[in-house]
């Protein structure tokens, strides 16, 4: 199965990338077999994902799974984006080939991470 429409579209044109000054929490995610890594810089706000940006140094699928993530829990509370899996992020993209279905894992498992990081944060200010 080659890449969807939608992946190009977002590996060719990813939505918030890069790096975020002040983020309130940062997490990684990284693939045990080829060691890509995905990288999430997260804003929250009364618990919603007020801003969220992403770095990720991998394949196409993951870097348009990154995009679409970021574009599906931008203005979701925290719960209900940790609901969001690599299912859900490759039917966004109207599929993933079966063997780049792990790709879309890591941005997911970021997040995870990157809230973990944010709560870490606010226990100890
Ligand atoms: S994340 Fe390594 S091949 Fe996709």
């Amino acid at each position: 199965m080659p890449y969807s429409r939608k992946v190009m579209e977002h590996f060719t044109q990813p939505r918030n990338v890069g790096e975020m000054k002040d983020a309130d929490g940062v997490g990684k995610a990284s693939n045990n077999v080829d060691g890509d890594l995905v990288v999430i810089h997260l804003k929250i706000k009364d618990e919603v994902v007020h801003d969220i940006s992403f770095q990720t140094f991998g394949c196409a699928a993951a870097i348009a799974s990154s995009s679409m993530f970021t574009e599906m829990v931008k203005g979701k509370s925290i719960e209900e984006a940790q609901r969001i899996d690599k299912q859900m992020v490759a039917d966004a993209l109207e599929g993933m080939p079966a063997n780049k279905i792990e790709c879309s894992i890591l941005a997911p498992e970021a997040f995870r991470q990157a809230v973990e990081d944010y709560r870490q944060r606010k226990r100890i200010h």
